[in-house]
């Protein structure tokens, strides 16, 4: 059966919660997607089905850059989750292919992510890109970026400041 990638909505809310649950075994990142849109900071989330079954789902939010010379708007990649049982199927991939593309036609500019170095690698990311911004969370090569505006990070020197809700990670 073929794989569906669309916009999640009310009704999907639960659905999203255990995917979440199943895919990194903890309650955290699940609370988190109910906080990130609870509090208003969510600039897409897409769920990934097949045959209306929700297997996978992934979750773009708002944050600010802070520079010497102001902040610069960009958007967090997190979380996304596959449930265990179809993960290294591609459907990862497609869902963030999906929602890199949803965050450019809304204008945003600049997407970050710390997370799996190969997978988001493969996805377009780049530590490179996001070696002169710091974040509170470390991670190395881990730390990554894609600019959705070829040059958009050019000189950009700063710190991410990610909304409240990742505190609890901190
Ligand atoms: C990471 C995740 C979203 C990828 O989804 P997916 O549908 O399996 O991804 P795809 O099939 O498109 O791509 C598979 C690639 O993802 C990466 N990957 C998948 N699971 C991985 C894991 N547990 N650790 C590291 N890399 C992993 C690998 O690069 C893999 O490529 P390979 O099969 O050639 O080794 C999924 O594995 C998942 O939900 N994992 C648990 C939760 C998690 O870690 N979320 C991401 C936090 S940054």
């Amino acid at each position: 059966m073929s794989v569906e990638v669309r916009h999640e909505t009310p009704e999907d809310r639960q659905s999203i919660w255990t995917v979440n649950r199943s895919a990194f075994d903890a309650d955290a990142e699940a609370d988190l997607v109910d906080a990130l849109r609870d509090g208003g900071f969510v600039v897409v989330s897409l769920v990934a089905a097949i045959g209306g079954k929700i297997v996978g789902h992934i979750l773009f939010s708002r944050l600010t850059i802070i520079t010497s010379v102001g902040t610069v708007e960009a958007v967090s990649l997190a979380p996304m989750a596959v449930l265990p049982s179809h993960q290294r199927q591609g459907i990862g991939s497609k869902l963030v292919e999906a929602g890199v593309d949803a965050c450019r036609k809304q204008g945003h500019r600049i997407v970050v992510v710390l997370g799996h170095p190969d997978f988001y690698r493969r996805c377009g990311f780049s530590a490179d890109l996001a070696s002169s911004i710091e974040n509170p969370f470390g991670g190395g090569e881990a730390w990554m970026a894609m600019e959705l505006v070829p040059g958009v990070l050019e000189g950009i020197e700063g710190q991410v400041e990610y909304p409240a809700p990742f505190n609890a990670f901190e």
